[in-house]
C-alpha cells in the first residue's frame, strides 16, 4: 500500500480493506462533499473509482472521500495545489473566488431544461470554459451537470413574496445572495454538511437544492414542502492540477483522460434519471411537492432578473449569449 494512500486511511477512517492502492501505484485521492452514492457526483465518482482501479491496476488508483470527510469544498482547491488530493468536483457556484466567468452558471432561469444545459457544457464556448483557472495552476477535466435546484422552507413558496423575511442557507455565492435579496429573504452561506441541521435548528428556514441533494441529505425534513422553481443549474468541476497532471507519464495520464471522458459523458446521461428517481422518493416519504403554473414562474423569473443585471459585466454578454443559444 503506498505511503500517501496509508497515511490517509489512518488519519480519515478509510476501512483499510477498502483501499485499492498498491505499492508503487499513483495514488488519485478524490475529494466530495455529498454521499457516495445515490447521487450524480457520488455515483459518478464510484464509477470513476471502479474504471481506474481495474483499467489502470498496478499503474494508478484511485480512493474515494465523500461526505466531506477529507476537506470541504472551501479547502480543497487549495489542497489540489498543495498535492494533498488530486481530483475534486466542488460546484461551479464555489469557484467565484478564481474566476468571476462561472457565475454564468448561476444566472437564475439560463437555461429552459436539461438539454439546454447538456448543448451548452459540450459546445465550443462551454470547452474554452474549462479553462478559465489554467492559469492559476488548475485544470478543468469535465463538467458534471447535477440537476437544477428546487426551493423550499418551513412555508408554502409559490409566488417570490412568499420568500420574504426568510432565512435561507445558501452556498458561497455572490449570484446565490443576490438572487435571495431579489426574494426579499436574507441568505446565509453555509457548509452544505451543516446545511441539514441549520434547517433542523431553525438557523434558517428554507434551502435550494436539487432534488438529489434534498432527498440523501433529508433536507426536506424541517420543510413545509418543496417547491419545483427548477430556477438555478448545479454543475460541478471536476478538477485537478496541473502539475499533478502533468507529473504523470505521458501513457497514463492519456489513459486516465480518456477513462475521465468516458466516464463524465454517461454520468451526465444519468442525471435525469437519477433526478426523477429522487423526486419520487421524496414524493414517497409524503412531501408535498408544488409546481408552478406559467403564471407564476413567469413572476419569479422578474423577480430575479435584477440579479442577471448585476453580474453581466463579470460574466461578459457574449458568453451569456451562447448559453442562450444552447436554449434554442
Ligand atoms: C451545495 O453546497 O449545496 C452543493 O454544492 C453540494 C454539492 O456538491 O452538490
Amino acid at each position: 500500500m503506498a505511503l500517501a494512500a496509508t497515511a490517509a486511511g489512518m488519519l480519515f477512517g478509510a476501512p483499510a480493506h477498502a483501499d485499492p492502492c498498491q505499492s508503487g501505484e499513483t495514488v488519485i485521492r478524490f475529494s466530495h462533499v455529498v454521499t457516495p452514492a445515490g447521487n450524480p457526483k457520488g455515483d459518478a465518482a464510484a464509477r470513476l473509482a471502479a474504471r481506474i482501479n481495474a483499467e489502470m491496476d498496478g499503474r494508478a488508483c484511485m480512493q474515494v472521500f465523500a461526505n466531506a470527510q477529507l476537506f470541504d469544498d472551501d479547502a480543497v482547491m487549495e489542497a489540489l495545489l498543495l498535492g494533498r488530493v488530486e481530483l475534486a468536483a466542488p460546484s461551479l457556484a464555489k469557484l467565484e473566488a478564481y474566476t468571476l466567468k462561472y457565475r454564468l452558471f448561476d444566472l437564475p432561469f439560463l437555461f429552459k431544461d436539461a438539454a439546454a444545459v447538456d448543448r451548452f457544457l459540450g459546445s465550443e464556448a462551454g470547452g474554452t470554459l474549462l479553462g478559465a483557472m489554467r492559469d492559476l495552476g488548475f485544470r478543468g477535466l469535465a463538467y458534471w451537470n447535477s440537476g437544477l435546484k428546487q426551493f423550499s422552507a418551513n412555508r408554502p413558496l409559490l409566488l417570490p413574496a412568499d420568500a420574504a423575511g426568510l432565512k435561507f442557507r445558501i452556498q458561497p455565492s455572490d449570484v446565490a445572495e443576490a438572487m435571495i435579496s431579489a426574494l426579499g429573504g436574507t441568505a446565509l452561506r453555509l457548509p452544505f454538511r451543516e446545511t441539514r441541521d441549520a434547517l433542523a435548528s431553525g438557523q434558517v428556514d428554507g434551502q435550494e437544492n436539487t432534488w438529489s441533494n434534498i432527498y440523501t441529505q433529508r433536507f426536506f425534513a424541517a420543510q413545509d414542502g418543496i417547491t419545483e422553481t427548477n430556477h438555478q443549474l448545479l454543475a460541478y468541476l471536476l478538477v485537478t492540477s496541473e502539475s499533478w497532471l502533468n507529473s504523470l507519464p505521458g501513457a497514463t495520464r492519456d489513459q486516465f483522460l480518456a477513462i475521465v471522458a468516458e466516464v463524465s459523458a454517461e454520468a451526465n446521461a444519468s442525471v435525469q434519471r437519477i433526478e426523477r428517481e429522487n423526486r419520487d422518493r421524496i414524493v414517497a416519504a409524503g412531501v408535498p411537492i408544488r409546481a408552478l403554473t406559467s403564471e407564476q414562474r413567469q413572476v419569479w423569473v422578474e423577480a430575479m432578473r435584477p440579479v442577471w443585471e448585476r453580474f453581466e459585466g463579470d460574466i461578459g454578454r457574449e458568453l451569456i449569449d451562447a448559453a442562450l443559444d444552447a436554449n434554442r
